[in-house]
């Protein structure tokens, strides 16, 4: 018998001109975490598929517990005992966290679902893995930490003994993925195995043993994690050396002319919000996720409607009551929520970049294809989205390309002042730093940015001045010569 409980071996996944794996191969011991990383689009979302089931191998073979397989499907992973957390949850939001461990499964007396043995059992499912979690309560109003919780308890109640995990902590908060982390020891401590996939490399550092490197679809190196390092780690990733973390403005950018003035603006969960922006600046708001920052975004942008207090561009007063008319002021906000507000899965690069842009360049009838082409592939190259064509539908993307069209398409609309909500969450290192120097050069030529984002070190590497928000207020700004972690966390928590 192996000593591996799970191999892969040579796998090679080709589609229509994409060789998304060429003969990858890794394994993993029983009671191991594996990290696997690379850039977006390097295939380990692919790879990881096919030990599920829901993407079929071209050739190659896996592996479980000796057993040898040309190609899962969903139900021989679950027999073997693999399981995905995915992100997108299958919670149903109406049911109880118990109804939802047991969701497909239920424990019954006779005929009729038990409800009050299901609320036992998963109090002994979560305490097991010391989550806190009161089984009656409804899954709409647990946290997204609580929920993905919900479906690791499923996994390992299905008896998981593989659990391979795609970007888990993206969605989360710094204390959820605390509490993710200590999920991920215990299920290491009772010998199940981990494929943890991320882009925060340090999470990778923390919880690994061995780090997988893929790299354009091809297997680079197994790395021992406590003899490797970041640096080392983003050099086989991108196969070049990244010098710096954050690219410096060649000029101030700053000019006196105010652009965004907001006086005591409340509603969409914020009160009595004030600031000033200038032309040219780059203003970060920090804060908790749910602390208001993205709704005070969505009042801007004209997606959700402000209850009191003004909004004025270049002193005068505005009023967008959709993002139509955000977007006719000069207003960009690349959503948060990409996947909801984002793109148009089922079409094309092409056609989701120039989708805020049509009415510049085109008539109704008659659209100007070759201008299109033009502003397409300038946002593929300068965001570097990896794809075999522009016609590829943004579906087929990976997750982090996927993300990349939705930015191209706000960069390409030539806005004044651009909201960026997490630009870079999902995507690789080598791609942030890509975005932080289209930032600059955005306010270089005289744009106005406002950055949001839960990563402190990217908030203090690209912002010339940082507001924070607690409950919907603003708690205290940060100068340059202020920014620190600990001054912003201070004030996200509001003491
Ligand atoms: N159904 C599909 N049709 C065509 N190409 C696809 C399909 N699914 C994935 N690809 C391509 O396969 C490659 C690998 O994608 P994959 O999603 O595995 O990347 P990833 O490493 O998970 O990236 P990310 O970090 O962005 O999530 C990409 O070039 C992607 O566009
Ligand atoms: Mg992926």
């Amino acid at each position: 018998m192996s000593e591996y409980i799970l191999e892969l071996q040579h796998i090679v996944k080709r589609y229509p001109g994409v060789l998304a794996l060429n003969d990858v191969s890794l394994k993993i011991k029983k009671g191991q975490i594996l990290g696997l990383i690379g850039e977006n689009g390097a295939g380990k979302s692919t790879l990881i598929k096919t030990c599920s089931g829901a993407v079929i191998p071209t050739s190659g073979k896996i592996i479980v517990n000796g057993k040898e397989f040309t190609h899962m499907s969903p139900q021989l992973a679950r027999e073997n005992g693999i399981a995905i957390i995915y992100q997108e949850f299958n919670n149903i939001k109406g049911l109880s966290a118990a109804e939802n461990l047991f969701l497909g499964n239920p424990i019954r007396k006779g005929i009729v679902v038990d409800k009050k043995a299901m609320e036992e059992e998963a109090k002994k499912a979560f305490d097991q893995l010391n989550i806190k979690i009161d089984p009656k309560e409804l899954c709409g109003n647990l946290s997204v930490g609580y929920q993905q919780m919900i479906e690791i308890a499923k996994a390992i109640r299905l008896n998981a003994k593989i659990l391979i995990m795609d970007e888990p902590s993206a969605p989360l908060t710094s204390k959820e993925v605390e509490s993710m982390i200590a999920v991920c020891e215990i299920l290491k401590s009772q010998g199940v195995a981990i494929i943890y996939i991320s882009h925060r490399l340090e999470e990778i550092f923390r919880l690994s043993s061995e780090i997988v490197v893929l790299r354009d679809g091809e297997y680079i190196k197994t790395l021992v994690t406590k003899d490797s390092n970041v640096d080392e780690l983003i050099q086989l990733m991108v196969g070049r050396q990244l010098k710096e973390s954050y690219p410096q403005r060649k000029i101030n950018t700053i000019s006196d002319e105010t652009i965004l003035k907001i006086e005591n603006l409340c509603g969409n969960g914020d009160k009595n919000v004030n600031l000033e922006l200038k032309k040219g600046e780059v203003l970060g708001i920090g804060g908790l996720v749910g602390a208001g920052r993205t709704e005070l975004a969505q009042m801007i942008f004209g997606a959700v409607k402000k209850e009191s207090g003004t909004i004025s561009l270049y002193g005068k007063e505005i009023n967008p009551k959709c993002p139509k008319d955000a977007i006719e002021l000069g207003i960009a906000l690349v959503p948060e929520d990409r996947k909801r507000h984002g793109a148009i899965l089922h079409n094309s690069i092409n056609h989701n970049i120039n989708m805020p842009i049509y009415d510049h360049f085109s008539t109704l009838s008659k659209i100007n294809e070759k201008k299109e082409k033009e502003i397409t592939l300038k946002q593929v190259d300068d965001l570097i989205i990896k794809t075999p064509t522009i016609n590829q539908i943004v579906k087929n993307l990976s997750g982090g390309n996927q993300q990349k069209v939705i930015l191209g398409k706000w960069l390409a609309a030539n806005s004044q002042l651009i909201i960026l909500d997490e630009p870079t969450r999902g995507i690789d290192v080598g791609a942030k730093f890509e975005i932080y120097k289209i930032i600059n050069k955005l306010v270089e030529n005289g744009k106005t940015v406002i950055l949001i984002s839960s990563e402190m070190e990217e908030l203090i590497g690209m912002s010339d001045r940082i507001i924070v928000f607690a409950e919907g207020e603003i708690t205290g700004e940060l100068k340059k010569n202020e920014f620190s972690q600990n001054a912003i966390m201070a004030l996200a928590s509001n003491c």
